[in-house]
């Protein structure tokens, strides 16, 4: 049963009762509509209260039944809508907590809607690539004018109950602690008998000079929709609640809905959504395993990232002490920190209060006792394994029993890090991102003995801090660097090939991409990754890689940093402006080995580089290193700037087909460097096999 029935006095009172949000799904609907025409045939009852058990009056659709035919089973939605709107007797709404998508769009139905103070109310379907599907794009202007109606549609962003009082979305907003039902019950005894009932569906939405409003709306939509059609989409629907009868505009909201519904742009935003979720899951530690308390911190070095990391605990209110080897180094790192603040509170984004709240939470040491409580330790310092030992061991021996041990290293071994402490099970891999403090990524890397607990507590503090946690194997790089490193190899050769740096960039940030590798780079620091490089090529000589990014480094160009990289750059300006004196070198470089320059089309151009990606990330799959495809995707959605409206690197592989992927794999390892392009046996495997990698 997922919706109780009860009978107070003459009022019937329908509580949903679908844990945790009440969504929506075929069991609930369907009670929900008994519930109703059990109350029209109960000659004692002459009106009826429909509320939410627990946490909401209800968050809409239930994500459960997403994508499964259950969801278009009868009754739908709109059954349960139209159940409720045809009530002979009148149908008062009580809502509080959660009012969203599905759920508005069924108190909307109702003749009446009470609600108490605090309650969130939206149509956030936007969101999801869609629009509100159940009549919200028709009913919401109705009662709350066009103009506001039409901003809660298109940004699906949720308003408090109470600042909606005074519209005729609510008939009563109650003072705060009112007893919901009971005061539910008392306004539908109050209007029992009062007829014709009120609906929604009748009122007019009175807007005068309404074209010109709309057209002001859809070109300030179209400005900031980007690839996503739904925000024009919703203006257009709600448009219709002006320019069309209520039917009429149904059915041209339900006509767009399966329009949009069919958009690769929601498959991948919903893809992402469903990724989140499923990202937090590690199968063989249960939900319910035990996690460690985190109530302090530490940082080891206040370079460039331990300050971010730093900067994370503070945000989420956990006291941070950062240790450096030198005073000034330590002072360094904590001007950087004030001064990352003072920049959010210069632009507003930061009250006074919380500033001075932030900055007293984050302390500095140099000496390893003030740390020895903390109940998790962040290693930031160089990415030398030399250095990680002397500090893993020295953490080892003065960090309480029990204190997680982390390493924020991009690349190295953390299982040969584990192996420096008598402690392997508590120590794990933080893979934060540059800005650390922005990034939302956290890649969690697990060692063959990380304890289950030091994972599952990993994962926690992950949300804890706002970031996406996506766990990863032990290899080199992980999961992101190690598939970027292809594309970066694709980016080297296609410069050899016949492209210039500004070629590459931009046709893949036409794909969407949200900067181009040399861009990147040039952002990054191009002597990061020499000093990578120089170890590969002792390691790993087999490896081809272009030779151009090393004679880049010779010339003394690192980046932005240095006023010079890939491109040139003007002091206090970050805009990139191609380099005459790189494209010669680029130029001379293939002279030099003997490549015949040729017109390279920005198609090839994209195909080398995300199937580069998705390549290797078949690899990473087929290997274990990452648990599901989907990781991937979150893994570049939130860390590498891969285009959300395109899913991901392995959903979009999905979407062009795994065989034309495959297809140009095997074109591509006929050509030039060939060896790179070895197909993944998983991704032979699955196209032959027809299937994708999100559906295997
Ligand atoms: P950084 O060079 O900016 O900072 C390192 C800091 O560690 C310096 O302030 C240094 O004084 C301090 N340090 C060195 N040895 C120390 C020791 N024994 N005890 C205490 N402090 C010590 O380096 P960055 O960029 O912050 O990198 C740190 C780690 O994070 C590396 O493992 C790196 O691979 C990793 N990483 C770096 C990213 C980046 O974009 N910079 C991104 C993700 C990870």
């Amino acid at each position: 049963m997922s919706a109780d029935y009860q009978v107070h006095g003459s009022v019937a009172v329908i509580t949903l009762n679908n844990p945790p949000v009440n969504g929506l799904g075929h069991a609930t609907r369907t009670a929900a509509v008994e519930g109703i025409r059990r109350a029209n045939d109960d000659a004692a009852v002459k009106a009826i209260v429909l509320t939410g058990a627990g946490k909401a009056f209800s968050g809409g659709a239930d994500i459960k039944e997403f994508n499964s035919p259950k969801a278009l089973a009868e009754p739908t939605l709109h059954t349960l809508i139209r159940v409720a709107e045809d009530s002979a007797k009148p149908m008062v709404a009580a809502i509080h907590s959660v009012c969203m998508g599905g759920g508005l769009e069924l108190a909307l139905g109702c003749n009446y809607r009470v609600a108490l103070p605090g309650a969130q109310i939206a149509l956030p379907e936007v969101k999801l690539g869609l629009l509100p599907g159940a009549g919200g794009t028709q009913r919401l202007p109705r009662v709350l004018g066009l103009e506001k109606a039409l901003n809660m549609i298109v940004s699906g962003t949720p308003a408090l109950s109470e600042t909606l009082a005074g519209s005729a979305l609510f008939d009563e907003v109650f003072p705060a602690g009112t007893d919901l039902v009971k005061a539910a019950v008392a306004f539908a005894e109050k209007v029992a008998d009062v007829r014709p009932l009120p609906k929604v569906r009748d009122r007019k939405v009175d807007y005068p000079n309404h074209e010109a409003f709309l057209q002001f709306s859809r070109n300030t939509v179209k400005a900031v929709a980007g690839p996503f059609p739904a925000p024009l989409e919703c203006v257009e629907t709600v448009a219709a609640s002006v320019t069309k009868k209520f039917e009429d505009g149904l059915k041209f909201e339900r006509e767009r809905f399966l329009h949009l519904i069919q958009t690769p742009e929601s498959k991948s935003l919903r893809h992402a959504f469903f990724a989140e979720r499923e990202a937090s899951k590690i199968p063989d530690v249960p939900s319910d395993t035990p996690t460690r308390t985190i109530a302090r911190a530490a940082v080891i070095g206040a370079g460039t990232m331990g300050g971010g990391i730093a900067m994370n605990f503070a945000n989420a209110g956990i006291p941070v002490t950062i240790l450096e080897t030198k005073q000034e180094a330590l002072e360094k790192g904590l001007a950087t920190i004030r001064k990352n603040y003072e920049s959010t509170l210069k632009k507003g984004k930061l009250t006074q209060e919380k500033f001075d709240q932030r900055m007293a939470l984050i302390g500095g040491t140099l000496d390893y006792h003030d740390i020895a409580q903390a109940d998790i330790v962040v290693e930031a310092v160089f990415e030398d394994m030399g250095v990680k030992e002397a500090v893993f061991r020295k953490l080892d021996s003065v960090m309480k029993p029990g204190a997680i041990l982390a390493s924020n290293t991009s690349t190295l071994d953390v299982d040969r890090i584990a192996a420096f402490t008598q402690r392997p099970q508590d120590v794990i891999g933080t893979h934060f991102f540059s800005p650390a403090n922005v990034m939302k990524l956290l890649e969690i890397v697990r060692g063959k003995e990380t304890g289950k607990d030091v994972l599952a507590t990993t994962m926690a503090l992950s949300k804890k801090l706002k970031k996406t946690g996506v766990v990863s194997g032990v290899c080199d790089g992980f999961i992101g660097n190690r598939m970027i490193e292809q594309y970066s190899r694709q980016a080297g050769f296609l410069l050899e090939e016949g492209c210039l740096p500004e070629q590459v960039d931009k046709a893949i940030e036409k794909f969407g991409f949200a900067m181009g590798p040399f861009r990147m780079i040039d952002m990054a620091g191009n002597d990061i990754s020499w000093a990578i490089r120089k170890r590969r090529y002792i390691e790993k000589p087999e490896v081809a890689y272009s030779k151009t990014a090393d004679l880049l480094c010779e010339m003394g160009r690192f980046g932005q940093k240095t006023g010079g990289g890939w491109y040139d750059y003007k002091a206090g300006d970050r805009k990139a402006y191609p380099s005459q004196l790189v494209n010669d070198m680029i130029v001379r470089h293939s002279a030099d080995i003997g490549v015949e320059r040729r017109k390279i089309s920005d198609q090839e151009i994209v195909e080398r580089l995300v199937y580069a990606l998705v390549n290797e990330g078949a690899l990473i799959l087929e290997e274990g290193i990452a648990q599901r495809a989907s990781d991937i995707d979150m893994v570049y959605l939130t860390g590498y700037g891969f285009p959300l409206f395109r899913g991901g690197p392995m959903f979009y592989a999905d979407t062009v087909g795994l065989p034309n992927v495959l297809a140009s794999v095997e074109r591509f390892a006929k050509g030039r460097h060939g060896e790179a392009w070895k197909p993944a046996p998983l991704l032979v495997k699955l196209a032959a096999e027809g299937k994708g990698f999100n559906s295997r």
